[in-house]
């Protein structure tokens, strides 16, 4: 296989150190979203393949033959070998999960950062020195506190971004030193089982990583009830989400989940710059990112300008092939969804919307960029988590509305908000209920060395190398005395 081939021979999925070429359910094809053409067969898994990949975990565990100085070896070969092969691994992105491939690209490249600020924080991140001669209860003691990883981690991530948040579960267990067990969603598997490929042959020891594809939630149900996963980490709709931690109270969950994320533009702000960032946002990977500008709150005074400024760049943007160099915005990932989008709007303009531009299916699964002003309370488009591109825009009287609008959802991943008063800023990051606020920026921003997670029904993490490392390592206070 050359990097220009579009099909991907894979030796099938890793559990114990060995590529195992079929599943418990044999072979699944994986076919490209956009026309149906396969990009490759990958094992159907199922709960025996689970268990056999968690003993495998807990063996390593118990094995304890990866150190410290390995691991940042591994993490740092890792994101240069992912640098040199980053066209490849954008080919496989776009082919998968229907991104565009420029957009597949800056994924690549966000995935070598990924590994890398793992790799630097493998290498210092340390306990603390307790003052135990502070109080009577510690005379005499010395205490510190050594970090030790929290045990085996299932990571189950979605298909919106197969490589890069595959690398924000995989590269900080690998820091922590947990042994850990991946399901890719049964969509895009092809990245991860590259990943897998690639760190093999750089020396992991067996069971440190193993990766069981296909079999959708019934593999993931197996894992995450499995008893000797200590460690959940979820990427993925909240219903799904939320779901896995109630059936998993004595593990450690962490939930990274959707949201309906919020642009305010205020008066006077740099509405023009907000314009032109949310023609992007709100449409990048067909709005299929879990902080995609969804609702936008424009002060009334410049709302007709502001959608003279958004329209024609929307109704700009390029529709079509993922592997095709041009093209901005291509399918969503089923065609049910695709459905999905037209319902949703024809039940805002039943209940009162405008409909300013799209709204409708065109090639190939493909859902015209859409804007809609005025979605009706309680329309879905407004409260509901879109994973589309659809955009609604609502003309707020004042910032104090624009803020309480914006703020009544029941998600909370990254608010965006544009103004030119530094007192409304904070204000803002204050009295907004979200993970991030991002001034003068829109919430679809992240740098993958930042907290990122969200509040209520967003989840109830942070992810980024050095947070994932905090939550998937745990303190053991130590204490000498003579
Ligand atoms: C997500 O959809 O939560 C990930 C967004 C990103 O990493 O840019």
């Amino acid at each position: 296989m050359t990097t220009d081939d579009p099909r991907f021979d894979l030796p099938g999925m890793l559990i114990d150190g060995e590529w195992s070429p079929t599943g418990e359910h044999g072979l699944a094809a994986v076919r490209a979203p956009y026309d149906g053409t396969p990009v490759a067969m990958v094992p159907a898994g199922g709960p025996r393949d689970v268990d056999r990949a968690v003993r495998s975990a807990v063996g390593a565990l118990r094995r304890d033959d990866f150190p410290r100085s390995e691991r940042v070896r591994v993490l740092e070969q890792t994101a240069a070998a992912l640098n040199d092969r980053r066209d490849h691994f954008a080919k496989a992105i776009a082919l998968e999960s229907a991104k565009p491939l420029k957009t597949a690209r800056v994924e690549a490249a966000r995935a070598v950062e990924t590994f890398a600020f793992a790799a630097a924080e493998a290498r210092t991140f340390t306990g603390e020195v307790v003052p135990m001669e502070a109080t009577a209860a510690g005379a005499n003691k010395t205490g510190f506190t050594l970090r030790v990883p929290v045990g085996v981690v299932a990571a189950i991530s979605p298909f919106n971004f197969p490589l890069n948040l595959v690398a924000h579960k995989v590269a900080p267990a690998i820091a922590a030193g947990c042994p850990i067990v991946l399901k890719p969603a049964s969509q895009t598997p092809v990245s991860a089982l590259l990943l897998a490929e690639l760190l093999d042959g750089l020396g992991l020891p067996s069971g440190w990583l193993n990766v069981v594809t296909g079999g959708g939630s019934v593999v993931g149900n197996a894992l995450a009830t499995h008893d000797d996963v200590a460690y959940i980490t979820f990427t993925g709709s909240a219903e799904v989400g939320w779901a896995m931690a109630a059936k998993a109270s004595r593990k450690k969950v962490r939930l990274e989940l959707g949201s309906n994320s919020p642009l305010i533009v205020d008066f006077p702000s740099d509405w023009r710059t907000a314009a032109a960032k949310a023609s992007v946002a709100g449409f990048a990977h067909a709005g299929q990112s879990c902080i995609s500008t969804q609702r936008i709150y424009v002060h009334h005074d410049l709302a007709d300008g502001f959608l003279d400024e958004l329209l024609p760049r929307v109704e700009g943007l390029v529709l079509g092939d993922p592997m095709d160099e041009h093209t901005d915005v291509s399918c969503l990932i089923t065609r049910d969804d695709t459905a999905r989008m037209r319902e949703w709007v024809d039940e805002a303009v039943a209940g009162g919307a405008k409909l300013l531009t799209g709204g409708e299916a065109v090639d190939h699964g493909v859902f015209r960029p859409t804007v809609i002003e005025r979605p009706p309370f309680g329309a879905r488009v407004q409260s509901e988590e879109v994973f589309g591109p659809i955009v609604t825009v609502t003309r707020s009287e004042d910032f104090g509305e624009a803020l309480q609008l914006a703020d009544a959802s029941r998600y909370g991943l990254q608010a965006g908000v544009f103004t030119a008063d530094l007192g409304k800023a904070l204000r803002a990051a204050r009295s907004l209920h979200y993970g991030g606020v991002l001034v003068n920026d829109v919430p679809t921003s992240r740098a993958d060395q930042q907290p990122y997670g969200g509040v209520r029904d967003s989840g109830n993490t942070r992810e980024g190398p050095a947070y994932a490392i905090e939550e998937m390592t745990e303190r053991r206070l130590v204490t000498l005395q003579p």
